[in-house]
């Protein structure tokens, strides 16, 4: 008789839920993606849809009918009724008993959840701590794949360390991005009669060692907005300790400053007029776009 176990229970193995056999649980093999609303408008469902459709082609999941996830990603957000939802949602290869290749047709399993998002208006008023961690990812971090064990390992060393983020760094000594979200540097402060000169906003290139992060794109066309410089060039924790200003930027909370790294206090230790700036440049781009427009 061939058997499973769930804690202490034992019960015949095909008499298992299909979830117990997952792909993703066994293999971390699927993709996912985490979206959100603004005052019940979900913002920027193209993009995530985008990068979702790149996840599946970069793991050969096929057959995945993306208006149809649209669709279910917005019935379901309209039936929970929440104006400031968290949507997550993946597919994994499918299920079957556990084996590399999977045997016979394989079914991809899509799962959503929505969410009320968390209030994380105390942070941005506060502003966060980082602290850096090795990357220990792999070659295709451009890919939102479910193993995330590195980065699970990276936000609790942080949180060991009293800090609400880690900053991945990799081999050669440069910052990648965060554990669970993109990073920014402020350099230099304003100069010049209109205050436009003398420093720039910079994050690391979009490659396969970082994800594209929605956030980031809308950051950079925020601060192109206002007219500040953007560079994506990689740089180091040394020089990021001595940034103007750092942000962190991710779809749950998007722009969140940084006051301190590594121990280390950025500016005067409170969010830096440039981060407010870009963060208020992006919140007009969460008020106009919606999933539907
Ligand atoms: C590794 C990593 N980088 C960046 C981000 C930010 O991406 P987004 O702005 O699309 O939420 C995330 C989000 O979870 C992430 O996990």
């Amino acid at each position: 008789m061939q058997i499973a176990m769930i804690q202490d229970r034992m019960i015949p193995f095909n008499e298992l839920e299909p979830a117990y056999l997952d792909r993703g649980l066994y293999f971390g093999d699927g993709v996912y993606e985490v979206l959100r609303s603004y005052n019940g408008r979900p913002f920027a469902l193209d993009e995530h849809l985008d990068r979702f459709a790149n996840s599946l082609t970069a793991i050969g999941i096929e057959g995945v009918d993306l208006a149809r996830i649209r669709a279910r990603v917005l019935q379901a957000f309209d039936a929970s009724g929440l104006a400031h939802a968290k949507v997550y949602f993946h597919v994994t290869r499918g299920c079957g008993s556990r084996d590399f290749l999977g045997k016979g047709p394989q079914v991809p399993t899509f799962f959503l959840t929505v969410t009320e998002l968390g209030d994380s208006s105390s942070e941005k008023a506060r502003g966060i701590r980082v602290s850096t961690y090795p990357d220990l990812r792999w070659k295709r971090c451009d890919i939102k794949s479910l193993n995330l064990l590195p980065n699970v390992l990276a936000r609790r060393d942080a949180a060991h360390k009293g800090c609400d983020e880690a900053i991945l760094v990799n081999e050669s000594g440069l910052i990648t991005e965060g554990a669970a979200s993109s990073f920014f540097a402020v350099f230099g402060r304003p100069t010049g009669a209109e205050g436009r000169k003398g420093y720039h906003l910079q994050t690391a290139p979009l490659t396969a060692n970082i994800l594209p992060s929605v956030t980031r794109l809308f950051l950079i066309r925020a601060g192109r907005n206002l007219g500040i410089p953007v560079l994506e060039e990689q740089f180091t924790p040394e020089q990021a300790a001595e940034a103007e200003e750092l942000i962190m930027a991710v779809t749950t909370k998007d722009i969140v400053p940084i006051v301190q790294f590594d121990g280390h206090l950025i500016g005067d230790g409170t969010p830096g007029p440039i981060t407010r700036r870009l963060a208020a440049e992006f919140s007009k781009a969460t008020e106009v776009r919606g999933a539907r427009a």
